[in-house]
C-alpha cells in the first residue's frame, strides 16, 4: 500500500473549493509517457497552475501503474526544481470497477473516477457509494458521472449522448457522497465530437458544432450550489494541428471539437475540472509528422519527441491562461 501523501501529491478537495470560488477550472490532462508528463509539468509551472494528471485504464495497460505512480512522484520533484511546487493530483480517469479504483488508491492515486454512467441510476449509486467508502477511508477524493457522453469513454462507447437530468443530481450526490460530478451537456470524447449533420459550416467550410447546453448546467448549479462539476470530452480539436496532420500525410476526417469560448464560459461557472486528452494527441502527432517529413533521415527519437513535447507545452500554456483560467492559482 502506497499513500499518495508519501508521493507528495494532493487530493482534489481544496483545489476544487478554490477553483469554484475563483471562477476557473483545473486542467485535467491525460498522460501515458515521459514527454507528455514533461510538457504538462513545464506548462503548469510556467503558468503557476495546479494540475490533475489523468491516467486512463488504457494508460495503465500501456505504461504500467508502478511506473506511472513514480512518474507522478517525480513530477512533483521536477516542478519544485523548475521553481514552483504546484499542487499535483494523480487521478484515475474513467475507472470501470471497484477493483480498478481500489488498486489505484492502494498504488498512490489521490483521486479516482468511478464511471457508472452506463449503468441504471440505482446501480450507478451502489457502485459509486462503494468506491467512495473505500476512497474516503484513505482520504482519496471521488468523481462520479451522471449522463452519457457520445464517443468513446475508454472502453465504453456510445453513439449518442444522454444529457444529465438535473432532477437526479441531488439524490446522486447525497446518496453516494461523491466529491465531484461529471455531467453531460453536449461535450463528447475524441477528435470527431459530432456528426457533420449535427453541425453548421462557416464561410471557409469549417464545421461549427452545436452549442453546449448551458441551460442544463445552470439548472444543475441551482440544484447543487457550489458543488464541483466536471466536463469530460473538452478538447477543442485545433484546426492548426488537424491541418498539419493532413498536410504531412495523415487521414483525419470531419474533425470537430468544443470551441474555446464555450469552455471559458463553463470554467467561470461551477465547472472546476476540464478533461483534455485528444488535443494533446493531435499536437504531438502533428509535430512528429512534420519533423519526420522535413528530416526524413532523422532516427533519433529525441529529435522528434523533443519538438512534439515543446509544441504540447505551448498548447497547455495557452489553455491554462486563455481557456481554463487556472494560471496564477497554484
Ligand atoms: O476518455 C478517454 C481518454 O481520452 C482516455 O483514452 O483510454 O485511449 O487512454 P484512452
Ligand atoms: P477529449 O477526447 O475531448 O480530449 O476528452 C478527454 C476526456 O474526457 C478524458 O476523460
Ligand atoms: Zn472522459
Amino acid at each position: 500500500m502506497t499513500s499518495y501523501k508519501e508521493l507528495g501529491l494532493v487530493n482534489t478537495r481544496d483545489m476544487f473549493a478554490k477553483a469554484v470560488k475563483g471562477g476557473y477550472a483545473i486542467p485535467a490532462y491525460n498522460f501515458n509517457n515521459m514527454e507528455q508528463l514533461q510538457a504538462i509539468i513545464q506548462a503548469c509551472v510556467a503558468t503557476k497552475s495546479p494540475v490533475i494528471l489523468q491516467v486512463s485504464k488504457g494508460a495503465r495497460d500501456y505504461a504500467n501503474i508502478n511506473l506511472l505512480r513514480n512518474m507522478a512522484r517525480g513530477a512533483g520533484e521536477y516542478a519544485a526544481e523548475l521553481g514552483c511546487a504546484i499542487p499535483i493530483v494523480l487521478h484515475l480517469d474513467h475507472g470501470d470497477s471497484f477493483e480498478t479504483c481500489k488498486d489505484c488508491i492502494d498504488n498512490g492515486f489521490s483521486s479516482v473516477m468511478i464511471d457508472g454512467s452506463h449503468l441504471s441510476f440505482e446501480e450507478n449509486i451502489a457502485l459509486t457509494k462503494k468506491v467512495v467508502e473505500y476512497a474516503h477511508a484513505h482520504d482519496v477524493t471521488v468523481e462520479g458521472e451522471l449522463g452519457v457522453l457520445a464517443g468513446i469513454e475508454d472502453e465504453v462507447s456510445s453513439a449518442v449522448s444522454h444529457y444529465t437530468k438535473p432532477e437526479e443530481v441531488v439524490e446522486f450526490v447525497s446518496r453516494t457522497g461523491v466529491d465531484s460530478l461529471a455531467i453531460s451537456i453536449g461535450t463528447s470524447h475524441g477528435a470527431n465530437k459530432f456528426e457533420p449533420s449535427q453541425c453548421t459550416r462557416n464561410a471557409d467550410g469549417v464545421l461549427i458544432p452545436p452549442p453546449l447546453r448551458f441551460d442544463i448546467l445552470e439548472e444543475i448549479e441551482k440544484q447543487l450550489p457550489g458543488f464541483p462539476i466536471v466536463l469530460h470530452g473538452s478538447s477543442s480539436v485545433p484546426m492548426e494541428y488537424v491541418n498539419m496532420i493532413l498536410a504531412y500525410g495523415g487521414t483525419l476526417k470531419d474533425s470537430v471539437g468544443i470551441p474555446e469560448e464555450q469552455l471559458r464560459k463553463a470554467a467561470k461557472s461551477a465547472v472546476c475540472k476540464i478533461n483534455i486528452d485528444s488535443d494533446g494527441r493531435l499536437a504531438m502527432t502533428a509535430m512528429i509528422r512534420k519533423v519526420l517529413a522535413d528530416k526524413p533521415g532523422e532516427f533519433d527519437p529525441r529529435k522528434y519527441l523533443g519538438p512534439a513535447r515543446d509544441e504540447l507545452k505551448k498548447m497547455y500554456i495557452h489553455k491554462n491562461i486563455n481557456v481554463l483560467g487556472s494560471a496564477n492559482n497554484a
